[in-house]
């Protein structure tokens, strides 16, 4: 909602409000946090003198008024604000003073459509704030409240009505000033098959800035951010949080001044930034997301994941079913023909898998990944029925057909290069580096744009595909493209081109789901999110390794977007065997998916997959729709746990983890949240076994006869037969379960086992599923 109180500008949401006053030709911030009755008097900065070194904004407005010490919705540059601002600019004599002064606000029913950028859908209403320098250089804030998510998305667009040229050098999406100094920032930054990792820092005086710089949003650091009370949990607390809708470069920064304010900002990449406005033109920046909570991260959680959903995938996925896949990379890598396929295919459908991919290696020359990227001819050795074909065999087996694009590349090895060695991203000067033996399309340049969206349509309508896989696998580099005047553009305009082709895409294919990928989570985003309602999390599927990454991706997204596979063991990323029922626990949380060589399983582990796959389709609206809350993050001495709750509280599903084991450790309750506390549930583990190997020379304590523990009768049996894991079932009244908790039953430590007793080796992993006892279901 969205009114005016006396002079202040009040835009609240279901718990929090923003509250804006002008104070003379100044935007003073008034409050961001919890909704409150706001009044000028109490809110505004007392400021009665000027101290020291103060510079005075402007004497005739008020002779003791230093911009320093005010908390400021735009800061005009240059006029002794000495934190950093939203905005650094020049005109064309190099001028870099802009004097914004507030001129008015006013209500609108919608924010701008920025046709170039993805943006928030579903807004009610939408304040602006308009500002004007003397030059005639335009500054409109735009702030979008979205009621039930608790969140406000905030995006400036700057308006050239000077007489000359103005170059933007800094653009962020919005600049907010917290009055306090204590709050600490955690921001989600990683590497290659390592996203995701928390890094929680109390912040000192200055600028604390993280970010990309390689074209992408990045596992490096993801657009996401929080800044909390110390004090806060995963339950209780204040906490902020902070996304932008954007797919590239971008930068976010909080500043302690010397006066007890904090500032945050975020937006594009300012680095290397230049973007120039002629007479008449303007530029918008891409939308931010601000969202507060006072029931601590599970808080944040709950308005990110209902923002998500409902404001940012497109409408027709939003409460659709995602299906269940079969992957062929981690089963065939490059090395796969038709045969193999279909048999993958067949022991697929058997096991009740809906959907299959075919990833990497189906076109051109792609025998392996120093060739064929930029082509898009099937490759009909491998395929020789071509894509139909193979579509044609998996609708007779009951499988929808998905495939793997990487349009946004090339190599040197492909008809496309030979055609069009001037479409690639490099500089005059010197020949481009490689990453993965591939080159940057240059998506700056509209033909390419043209190229791709007519060489993906043309694909999609060659065969019944339902499913695409849209890869990106490299960062950008030696940034310069023939096409663009000022190469200070390039990064921006080059996402600019890239949101054309999906949309153009994606439009047109409405019904086919998109994934999005860039080796795993190295562009997950509210932007791409806005074209691809789910985005493959990590090519790291490790179940450990996985609860931690779906752990705190939820911190910013719903699991509803995640891309989740059961992968084969030793983990080819990480080398570690986790229990196959452990795998599917930790990525039944997500979105389903079986990435391994389903033909080489044993009759015991196909009959678990076929009851795993059964369990997920029973429970699929939970699992993909219900509201995951952390109540345990992990850490490798305690172990993780969290809780997915279905909308009306009928139903929950709990994943405990177990981290390194200590042997006859205490089991302390576990502690559910988010269930009604007057509905009795019923409490059950999800029946699953464990592979007889896990106990190798330990079988000799049980079995009647002596077997080695790692020959071949073991190595037989453990085919054939599982360990049945404990089996518990009882009822419970929510708020037991959240007050006391689950208590845990022992864990084997080698002396004493009966049913009783919880064999868990290291990063193995339960589900308990709670089913309200009046439940239809
Ligand atoms: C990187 C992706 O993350 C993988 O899942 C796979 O699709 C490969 N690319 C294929 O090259």
């Amino acid at each position: 909602m969205i009114y005016k109180q006396g002079e202040i500008w009040c835009v609240e949401t279901r718990n929090t409000g923003y509250y804006i006053a002008p104070r003379g030709p100044l935007a003073e911030q008034l409050h961001y946090g919890r909704k409150i009755r706001p009044e000028l008097q109490p809110l505004q900065q007392k400021i009665s003198v000027c101290f020291g070194t103060d510079v005075i904004y402007d004497k005739a407005v008020d002779p003791s008024l230093s911009l320093l010490h005010l908390g400021l919705e735009l800061s005009p540059t240059e006029k002794g604000d000495f934190r950093q601002g939203a905005l650094a600019l020049r005109s064309e004599n190099g001028d870099p003073v802009f004097d914004f002064r507030y001129l008015e606000g006013e209500i609108l029913s919608q924010p701008p459509i920025c046709t170039d950028l993805p943006q928030a859908h579903g807004a009610k209403e939408c304040l602006v704030l308009r500002f004007s320098s003397p030059q005639g250089m335009r500054a409109e804030l735009y702030y979008t409240p979205y009621e039930e998510c608790d969140t406000i998305v905030r995006h400036m667009r700057l308006i050239n009505e000077t007489h000359s040229c103005v170059t933007l050098h800094r653009a962020m999406s919005f600049q907010l000033d917290l009055p306090r100094q204590d709050l600490t920032l955690t921001t989600l930054t990683g590497a290659w098959a390592r996203e995701f990792c928390p890094q929680t820092t109390a912040l000192r005086r200055g600028i604390t800035c993280f970010g990309s710089t390689c074209g992408t949003s990045s596992h490096f650091c993801n657009p996401f951010f929080l800044l909390s009370d110390p004090q806060a949990c995963e339950k209780d607390g204040e906490v902020y949080g902070f996304n932008l809708i954007y797919s590239g470069s971008h930068r976010g920064s909080v500043e302690l001044d010397s006066y007890g304010m904090t500032r945050v900002m975020s937006g594009i990449q300012p680095d290397g930034f230049a973007w120039t406005l002629e007479h008449g033109e303007f530029f918008d920046t891409p939308q931010a997301v601000l969202s507060f909570s006072d029931q601590g991260r599970n808080g944040m959680r709950q308005n990110m994941h209902r923002f998500v959903r409902a404001h940012i995938v497109p409408d027709q996925w939003r409460e659709r079913e995602r299906p269940i896949l079969v992957n062929n990379w981690e089963a065939t890598y490059f090395d796969f023909n038709q045969k193999k396929l279909v048999s993958l295919a067949k022991k697929a459908s058997e096991l009740g898998v809906e959907l299959f991919v075919l990833d990497d290696g189906w076109f051109g020359r792609r025998t392996d990944d120093t060739r064929g990227l930029g082509d898009f001819d099937v490759n009909l050795q491998k395929l020789p029925n071509g894509l139909s074909g193979l579509a044609e065999y998996l609708g007779k087996r009951n499988l929808n057909f998905g495939l793997w694009v990487e349009p946004e590349m090339v190599c040197m090895d492909s008809a496309l290069y030979e055609q069009h060695p001037d479409w690639i991203v490099a500089s005059p000067s010197c020949s481009p580096s490689f990453s993965r033996n591939q080159l940057v399309l240059d998506l700056c340049r509209r033909e390419v744009q043209d190229y791709l969206i007519e060489q993906l349509s043309q694909i999609l309508s060659s065969a019944p595909i339902r499913y695409v896989k849209w890869d990106m696998n490299r960062h950008h580099s030696d940034r310069y493209s023939a096409s663009l005047l000022e190469q200070g553009r390039f990064s921006h305009a080059w996402i600019l081109g890239l949101y054309r082709v999906l949309k153009s895409v994606t439009q047109s294919h409405s019904d086919v789901l998109f994934e999005g990928c860039a080796s795993g989570g190295n562009r997950f985003d509210l932007g791409i999110l806005c074209y691809m309602p789910q985005i493959w999390l990590s090519d790291d599927t490790d179940a450990w390794e996985r609860c931690k990454m779906q752990t705190w991706a939820s911190l910013g997204y719903p699991q509803s977007v995640m891309g989740c596979h059961v992968t084969a063991v030793p983990n080819h990323q990480t080398l570690r065997s986790s229990p196959l029922e452990s795998r599917f626990d930790v990525a039944a949380f997500g979105l389903l998916g079986y990435e391994m060589d389903l033909t080489q399983v044993t009759p015991v582990q196909e009959k678990a997959i076929r009851e795993q796959i059964a369990f997920y389709k029973e429970h699929r609206t939970l699992f993909q729709q219900g509201q995951l809350l952390c109540l345990m993050a992990p850490t490798p001495e305690k172990g993780g746990a969290w809780i997915v709750v279905s909308e009306d509280k009928q139903q929950a599903a709990v994943l405990e983890m177990n981290g390194l084991l200590t042997p006859n450790s205490a089991q302390p309750p576990l502690r559910l949240q988010g269930l009604d506390p007057d509905i009795c549930y019923q409490v059950c583990v999800r029946a699953q076994g464990l592979e007889l190997s896990s106990f190798r020379s330990l079988l000799n304590h049980v079995l009647p006869v002596r077997v080695k523990g790692d020959g071949l009768l073991v190595h037989l049996a453990d085919g054939l037969y599982q360990m049945p894991c404990e089996q518990i079932c009882y009822t419970a009244q929510g708020d037991l379960l959240m007050h006391a908790g689950i208590r845990r039953p022992q864990m084997f430590s080698g002396t004493g086992y009966n049913e009783g007793v919880r064999p868990m080796p290291d990063f193995s992993a339960r589900i308990w599923l709670l089913t309200a006892l009046n439940s239809e279901e």
